[in-house]
């Protein structure tokens, strides 16, 4: 028996001077070989050193323009062009995306990447990103700070101007079919409540809504950027008033399932319906319901930003300055010029 207790002893205390050994000599192999950083990035191990660490938070993947601007990122910070991506979908939840920008600041990312799901809130988290001296970029939608130095840039698109082409488009097709003194009747499918989309768009249109005395907004309402909200929301709507000539609907999502929920309840809509389609968005099976007259005119916001990040981190590796904002190019689309930008449309 004492012989079998002495071997015991003799194999467990072998091993654990051979753990001890080991633990000692390991850290020595990686020290100065940057080792440490690359454990803390669970995701960015040490072949990827040479790569610059970008954590990028998405909002969520409510819509077709969504899953396009993350495409559009992950075509751009790809390991070839130098990036090792680190990408968090937040689920539409602002809470999700503060934890995952905590989450890049821990790990000492290079940069991060963000597009906020609303507007405000965003002030200590930002706080924490400068403290640790990660550039923060911005895109898509903007963040409502009072301190500008708590980001390094934003890109993004107009949504203020978007709102008011919409406005525009209305007053010239209005003034076309000889109705611009006829009274209108208008519902909103807004976006997000409190997002840079949906509050621009809304102020956009509502300021050209201003000065016609004749648009009646019967009701503004949320659908959250997605169909089903927009279809449940447009049902509703439908119940409530009888004589809608106009829908605007803050993105092409919400516009489909506006449009379902139109078919099932018999109302005509379109170029030749009773119901006015303004969209935004201009996702290719949006444009393609342009080319068939079901949405009368799509007012387009640019999801593809990937390239601009690329840009702007190249620069800033550079040490060059950057702008504080970027405001990609938008267009307007009509069953008039519809086809001949669908070819090119990846989205
Ligand atoms: O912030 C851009 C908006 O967000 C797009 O219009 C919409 O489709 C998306 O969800």
């Amino acid at each position: 028996m004492k012989k079998i207790i002495g071997k015991l002893k003799k194999l467990v205390f072998g091993h654990v001077s051979i753990l001890i050994v080991l633990l000692c000599i390991v850290p020595l192999f990686f020290v100065g070989g940057g080792l440490f950083r690359g454990v803390e990035i669970e995701q960015a191990p040490m072949e990827q050193e040479d790569l610059i660490v970008v954590g990028v938070s998405q909002l969520g993947s409510e819509s077709g323009w969504r899953s396009a601007h993350t495409l559009s990122i992950q075509d751009a910070l790809t390991k070839d062009a130098g990036y090792f991506l680190i990408l968090n979908n937040a689920r539409q939840m602002q809470e999700n995306q503060i934890k995952a920008i905590r989450g890049f600041i821990s790990q000492r990312v290079d940069y991060i990447v963000f597009a906020p799901v609303i507007e405000s809130g965003w002030e200590t988290v930002l706080r924490e990103a400068k403290d640790a001296e990660i550039p923060v970029i911005i895109i898509d939608r903007m963040v409502d700070v009072r301190d500008e130095s708590l980001y390094t840039t934003w890109i993004g698109t107009d949504t203020k101007e978007e709102g008011k082409k919409a406005g525009r488009w209305l007053e010239r097709y209005l003034r076309k079919m000889g109705r611009a003194s006829e009274e209108i009747n208008i519902v909103v499918l807004q976006g997000t409540l409190g997002s840079t989309a949906e509050l621009g768009r809304t102020k956009g249109f509502c300021e050209i809504a201003e000065y016609h005395d004749n648009w009646h907004i019967l009701e503004q309402r949320t659908g959250d950027f997605t169909a089903t909200r927009g279809k449940e929301v447009m049902w509703d709507m439908l119940r409530r008033h009888e004589d809608i000539d106009i829908l605007v609907s803050q993105n092409d999502d919400m516009t489909m399932g506006a449009i379902e929920a139109m078919q099932e309840a018999g109302i005509s809509f379109g170029e030749y319906g009773a119901v006015t389609v303004i969209s935004f968005d201009a996702i290719y099976d949006a444009l393609e319901l342009v080319k068939k007259g079901w949405i009368n005119v799509d007012i387009e916001c640019n999801p593809v930003q990937g390239a601009y990040i690329d840009k702007i981190i190249q620069r800033l590796e550079r040490g060059e300055p950057v702008e504080k904002s970027y405001v990609v190019e938008e267009n307007v689309f009509t069953k008039e010029n519809v086809e001949k930008f669908m070819d090119d449309r990846t989205y």
